[in-house]
């Protein structure tokens, strides 16, 4: 298939029917893509980095507690009237911002059988294009896009994009992990060569010593649909969950038309893992600090904190 001829990806799907148990009791009646990284929810920045890269239909997959994300991105015409009343253009517009934003749909997971699971339920949606995958707890940090990147790259190599990212090895224990060798690369033009490879092998969390690399699957991908008759074969694996990863490893073994092969994009720019406690709290120091409004007061008092009142505290 030429490049012209190649589907453009249009559509993202959003995994977020997680239990999210690492942040209760705050997950316990509301999901964890809800809480706040300064003043937005975390899932907001997700679709928001959808829509930058141009993907304006959103499904997002929903399970218990699925109202809180519904609402969020729905009009609230009480509050818009209040405030609209009351002349505050600008909370106003915080308001309107979210339902604006894409075309958004919902399935609802029923039981989180794992990451492939939630990602076999969009397969009614998606129907028979190369699609995205943002996970809804994996925050990009919106100066340094990726999906775009990745995007780029299937249009230019077919098959499915994975971003990777290079992590310390005492940590990729928690991660999906990449066996690569450098892509074969056609055309070349546009995405940096070097952030590219192709992915030969992935092992789910493995231990240090069996680890092939240090390169992390991340949160963000672009899929052949032939994913959807892979993982509908696909045995529960780690922790009785349909892994996405296992689904993969099937995809880097097949030739172009029959959904592979499988690159990844090595992603060097800042990203947050809002699902885990100490990244959350490092996502909303970062951003926080770097605002306009709040960044003055917040940098003086982080100052202040870090010189005197830590040393005060025996730290
Ligand atoms: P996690 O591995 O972070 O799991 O899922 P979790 O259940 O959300 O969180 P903890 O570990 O209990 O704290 C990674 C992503 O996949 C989605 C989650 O919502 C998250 O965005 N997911 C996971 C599903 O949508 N369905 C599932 O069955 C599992």
């Amino acid at each position: 298939m030429t490049i012209a001829h190649r589907p453009s990806v249009t559509k993202a799907v959003i995994p977020a029917a997680g239990l999210g148990t690492r942040f209760l009791p705050a997950t316990k009646a509301t999901p964890k893509e809800m809480l706040p990284v300064v003043d937005k929810p975390a899932i907001q920045y997700v679709v928001e980095e959808a829509t930058s890269a141009g993907l304006t239909d959103i499904l997002m997959v929903t399970g218990r507690n699925k109202r809180p994300l519904e609402d969020h991105f729905d009009r609230a015409y009480e509050l818009e009237e209040l405030l609209a009343g009351k002349g505050d253009q600008d909370k106003l517009a915080k308001v309107r911002e979210s339902s604006e934003l894409a075309t958004m749909h919902y399935v609802r997971q029923g039981d989180p059988k794992g990451l492939g699971h939630a990602v076999l339920c969009a397969e009614p949606h998606v129907a028979d294009q190369p699609f995205a995958v943002l996970l809804g707890d994996d925050l990009i940090d919106p100066r340094d896009p990726l999906l775009a990147k990745m995007i780029e790259v299937q249009g230019e190599l077919g098959g499915s994009v994975v971003a990777l990212m290079e992590v310390d090895p005492e940590d990729i224990h928690l991660y999906g992990c990449a066996e690569v060798k450098p892509a074969e690369w056609p055309g070349g033009r546009g995405v940096d060569q070097g952030e590219v490879v192709r992915i030969t092998d992935l092992v789910e969390k493995p231990d240090r010593e069996a680890a092939p690399s240090n390169l992390a699957i991340i949160g963000r991908y672009v899929l052949d649909p032939a994913v959807f008759e892979v993982l509908h074969e696909t045995k529960p694996g780690r922790g009785g969950e349909i892994q996405l990863t296992d689904a993969l490893v099937e995809l880097a073994k097949r030739t172009p038309g029959r959904g592979g092969p499988v690159h990844g994009v090595v992603f060097k720019g800042r990203r947050y893992d809002t699902g885990a406690k100490a990244d959350y709290l490092r996502a909303i120091v970062r951003l926080a600090s770097e605002r306009e409004d709040l960044g003055p007061e917040f940098r003086d008092w982080l100052r202040a904190f870090v010189t005197t009142e830590l040393p005060e505290m025996g730290y």
